[in-house]
């Protein structure tokens, strides 16, 4: 029988870490201090102090797996900027392409020349034959809330409880005591969220079926596999039920693989059979340069060419300058040719899945009471018995004082995985012995918590 793991042992822990963290990084220490006097919390990006640690670690290079931070310590990286850097960081061919095609222009807000292959290259591996680009994932949500609204003449949306889909703000509605409500988090949101947004529990076909039943919902925007609260896969026909429930209503579906698409060469939606009417795929698409991009399927894009003939003309609200961009396809070519094929996904999800049995078997060797999952080349464990079935089960198994710990104690001995949860991601770059250096990380630290 499983022993839940003390409290006490896990304060101690993060303690002790958190004092080793600062012997370490010195050089970090400094540049936090001299950063502080002109960045927000003292960072460029105010969540990075979230990672917990006494302060921010700096980098100072990142090369396919393997990080050194200001001190020169070296890491290997399983976080791999929280997908954005799924093919390493600066791989090769992305590197190669940056340095030829850098140097004949970046943006000009005149479609390149390669923009057509482009669109055959996404149409072909992703399965949807209508493409437009941004610049990031959270971008290309909200446009596709516009668009979707605009077609169905439909003002409100439909996501899941605890559900991550970027800053995107109507997404940020949560279940809390059967009540929907806005995430108390969200800065400086003034609308009353949940007029636009219903939610409801991941897995749970029935309040789908029930939000969906007025059919007053333009979209469900929807993670294929929950990714942002530990990991939440579907139920067995989840995703049928879904599809009918939606095709029935109305509704349209929109798929975010933002994450997912770890899954294989044409994201869980192909390796599934899915059928959305949109899809999202963000982070690694250029490489880890800022890029994603939305499909629609024709049906959508022939709705969308005949609003677009009556609208009323002027800003649309949908795009930004610097998206679709000369330097943005040149990438997206190279990251589409390189990296999403059979041939290159099969190794990574083969070193995934020794990955997810080396965890499982130190988990039952050490019988402490964890659960492992995988999502191609996507792992996560959680600090919790069983697997949850919905965004608010796993938010409530989440043991975030066990995470963090685990995270100072694996980060001090030079491995790095995603904070806030424990996503590792396998990229080109990782190899066996990276792999078995990670397991061997948690076996210790799982001694050590349990000692
Ligand atoms: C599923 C999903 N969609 C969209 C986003 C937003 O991506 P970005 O921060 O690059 O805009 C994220 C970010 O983590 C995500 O997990």
């Amino acid at each position: 029988m499983p022993q839940p793991i003390r409290d006490t042992a896990i304060a101690a822990m993060l303690d002790r870490e958190a004092r080793h963290f600062i012997q370490r990084n010195p050089r970090s220490r400094a540049l936090s201090e001299e950063a502080a006097k002109n960045w927000l919390r003292g960072v460029p990006m105010h969540w990075m102090v979230d990672w917990g640690t006494p302060f921010p670690l700096f980098v100072a290079d990142a090369k396919g797996v393997d990080l050194t931070d200001a001190d020169g310590n070296a890491y290997i990286d399983f976080c791999l900027g929280d997908t954005g850097a799924m093919f390493g960081h600066s791989p090769p061919p992305v590197v190669e392409t940056l340095q030829r095609e850098g140097a004949s222009g970046f943006t000009t807000m005149i479609p390149s020349v390669v923009a057509a292959e482009v669109g055959k290259l996404l149409a072909d591996r992703f399965g949807l034959p209508f493409w437009q680009v941004t610049a990031t994932a959270s971008d290309a949500n909200r446009a596709v809330l516009r668009w979707c609204r605009a077609i169905t003449g439909r003002q409100k949306i439909l996501v899941f409880n605890h559900c991550y889909h970027g800053a995107v703000d109507e997404t940020y509605v949560t279940i809390d005591g059967g009540t929907p409500h806005a995430d108390p988090a969200l800065i400086g949101e003034p609308r009353d969220l949940t007029a636009l947004t219903k939610v409801v529990e991941f897995n749970d076909v029935a309040a789908l079926e029930a939000a969906l039943a007025p059919s007053d919902v333009a979209c469900v925007l929807a993670e294929p596999v929950m990714t942002n609260v530990g990991m939440v896969l579907p139920d067995e026909g989840y995703h049928t039920r879904l599809r009918q429930a939606t095709r029935r209503t109305g509704t349209l579906l929109i798929i975010d693989e933002t994450h997912c698409m770890s899954s294989g060469p044409g994201g869980y939606t192909r390796a599934h059979g899915l059928e959305p009417d949109g899809l999202v795929l963000g982070k690694p698409i250029a490489g880890g340069l800022p890029a994603a991009v939305y499909g629609f399927s024709s049906a959508v894009a022939e709705r969308i060419r005949s609003f677009l003939e009556k609208r009323t003309p002027g800003h649309s609200g949908i795009g930004t300058t610097l998206s679709g961009s000369k330097i943005q396809l040149a990438l997206m070519r190279t990251v589409i040719e390189t990296y999403f094929t059979d041939a290159a996904f099969a190794p990574l999800i083969a070193l995934a899945e020794e990955l997810e049995q080396g965890l499982a078997q130190v988990i039952a060797r050490r019988g402490v009471p964890w659960h492992v999952v995988r999502v191609g080349a996507r792992v996560e464990f959680m600090c919790s018995p069983r697997r949850p079935r919905n965004g608010g089960e796993a938010a409530q198994l989440i043991h975030r004082p066990a995470d963090r710990a685990i995270h100072h104690h694996l980060l001090n001995r030079g491995v790095i995985i995603t904070p806030f949860h424990n996503m590792m991601l396998i990229c080109p770059a990782t190899t066996e012995a990276h792999v078995a250096q990670l397991v061997e990380g948690v076996d210790r630290c799982i001694a050590e918590l349990t000692s």
